[in-house]
């Protein structure tokens, strides 16, 4: 079966068996990464443009990866060093990339909804990255990947995300990811990153960590955007790590079996102690590894193969 869709622009639409297939399809293709010859040959020609307009470490580089793993080519523009610095428009940098002739294009951009504008305006599939405080849909499905890992199934869970929930996309993505998977979704962070208009997600909204650490199963700590905050939002960093950060001691507090995670990049010290980032509950580097896996399953779909698939199984 054939994925249907052209573009992955975030996940409040995605239905659940959708969800369920991705999940899957990543999970299996996970085996490619502990071969020794790391490489199927499924979209051999093919060619995938990241298009990043905003720094990444994790999402850019493995979804390179993910794409040379399935024997794609690889094209990666960086608005720094690009046109873009030169006065260069979002389309017109689009147009140019078009004219290379690509089969998908990864975007990341500031602005919310620019991966939308380029998927109705040119052919190409196109995945959304990370649009400001939108979505970024490929991290919230290697959190739910992990999650599965850990704790089997995510239906039935409880999921806590604190701190800077009100300007993540991760939080977003996750949110409706979540939701739709059959988790209880819990989210808590002070006033001006948690406001109260987020009870318009399918979430419950409360203002204290110590009100979500103990009933949770999974923790996702959120740093704070600050590239997004137009002025001052907190009194300071300490005071942000003493009230809203887990450290070890809250980290007692909660179910010895809790699964602690974060998107990345970290910040210790403010959003999560070095101790507990380190420790072993937590899964972050499980979710950097399960991030290749889930763009490849992506990457896969949406280029033409479906659930079944299977022709990635032979090593090239
Ligand atoms: N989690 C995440 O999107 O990380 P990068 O900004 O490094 O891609």
């Amino acid at each position: 079966m054939k994925s249907g869709r052209k573009d992955l622009l975030g996940l409040r639409d995605v239905p659940r068996e959708e969800i369920e297939a991705i999940l899957t399809t990543a999970a299996q293709m996970r085996e490619i990464g502990r071969r020794r010859v790391k490489k199927v040959p499924p979209l051999r020609g093919r060619l995938v443009v990241s298009l990043f307009f905003e720094n990444s470490t994790r999402t850019r580089t493995s979804f390179e990866l993910a794409a040379k793993r399935l024997s794609a080519d690889t094209l990666s523009f960086n608005a720094s060093t690009s046109s873009t610095a030169k006065g260069e428009t979002l389309m017109d940098t689009a147009r140019t990339i078009f004219a290379m002739q690509p089969d998908a294009v990864v975007v990341r951009h500031a602005y919310a909804g620019a991966p939308h504008l380029l998927a109705r305006s040119f052919p190409w599939s196109v995945v959304n990255a990370g649009d400001g405080i939108n979505e970024h849909p490929s991290q919230a499905l290697l959190d739910m990947l992990t999650m599965q890992d850990r704790l089997g199934s995510i239906a039935g869970r409880t999921v806590a995300i604190v701190g800077d929930v009100q300007h993540s996309r991760v939080a977003r993505s996750n949110i409706f990811g979540l939701s739709t998977m059959g988790a209880r979704v819990l989210v808590a962070g002070p006033g001006t990153m948690c406001r109260r208009d987020l009870a318009a997600l399918p979430v419950t909204v409360r203002h204290t960590i110590d009100d979500v650490v103990a009933e949770a199963d999974v923790i996702m700590m959120l740093r704070i955007q600050h590239e997004r905050l137009g002025r001052a939002v907190l009194p300071s960093q300490r005071e942000y790590a003493a009230f809203y950060g887990l450290d070890i001691d809250r980290l007692r507090r909660a179910r010895p079996d809790v699964v602690v995670m974060h998107p990345g990049p970290i910040n210790r010290g403010v959003e999560i102690g070095a101790d507990v980032a380190d420790g072993p509950q937590s899964v972050i580097l499980d979710q950097v590894t399960n991030g290749i896996a889930v763009r490849m399953a992506l990457l896969y779909r949406l280029l033409g193969h479906g659930d079944s698939g299977g022709d990635w199984h032979a090593a090239d």
